[in-house]
């Protein structure tokens, strides 16, 4: 099982503390989780292989890396992973998308899937599944069983704000999936929201509630 990546770097701190903030509207959320995805993408992205290229500079030729041609895919869960989509693009734009529709249903707080639509290629991509939230785990579970059926090459999952409860649920369901997330929160409440969190996600993207 891998060990979650759970980022101790001051930027994504500082980043999260104003993601928290009750006071930040919605278009400042966007931009706060499009740079911590691209924080954390960075590290995500660590052990991507590279081939030797040789380049011409203006001085010389010299023997240089590239990516060795590694075919990647993000699947954000939607909504709320729909916010971490362009973060996630910024650095790899070359990417192709797929989307998994889940929602929690209020009462039971158990995931119900809704959609899904994946690249016909998944089964030669690494996958980069996006959520910003890990409470139960039982979303990024099931979205994780769903992209699971298409054999993809790999699978990282990345979210912002993590519980403790959805991180064990999580490594115990898929211990083949690495985690990377930017906090690791203290607990759930009873309506399963995390403490401290950042309230709902979805509503805070796109200004709903
Ligand atoms: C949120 C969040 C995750 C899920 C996490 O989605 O974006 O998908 O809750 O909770 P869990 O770990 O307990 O499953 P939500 O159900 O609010 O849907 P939305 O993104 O459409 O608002
Ligand atoms: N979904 C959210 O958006 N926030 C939480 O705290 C838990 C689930």
């Amino acid at each position: 099982m891998a060990v979650p990546f759970i980022s101790d770097h001051p930027l994504i701190k500082h980043k999260v503390t104003f993601l928290r903030d009750e006071n930040t509207g919605s278009m400042q959320f966007r931009e706060l989780i499009g740079e911590i995805t691209m924080l954390l993408m960075y590290e995500a992205t660590r052990d991507l292989p590279m081939r030797d290229v040789e380049v011409k500079t203006p001085i010389t030729v010299t023997k240089s890396q590239v990516i060795a041609g590694r075919k990647l895919a993000f699947v954000p869960i939607l909504r709320a992973g729909l916010g971490m989509v362009d973060g996630a693009l910024a650095l790899v734009p070359a990417a192709r998308v797929g989307h998994i529709g889940v929602y929690r249903d209020p009462k039971t707080h158990t995931p119900v899937e809704y959609y899904s639509k994946l690249p016909s290629d998944i089964s030669e991509r690494d996958v980069f599944v996006l959520d910003p939230m890990l409470a139960t785990g039982g979303s990024a579970i099931d979205a994780i069983n769903k992209i699971k059926e298409k054999h993809p090459r790999s699978i990282k999952f990345m979210c912002v704000i993590a519980a403790p409860d959805g991180m064990k649920a999580m490594t115990e369901a898929h211990p083949d999936v690495p985690v990377y997330c930017a906090a690791l929160d203290q607990k759930l409440n009873e309506n399963c929201y995390i403490v401290p969190g950042l309230g709902d996600a979805g509503d805070r993207i796109f200004g709903t509630k």
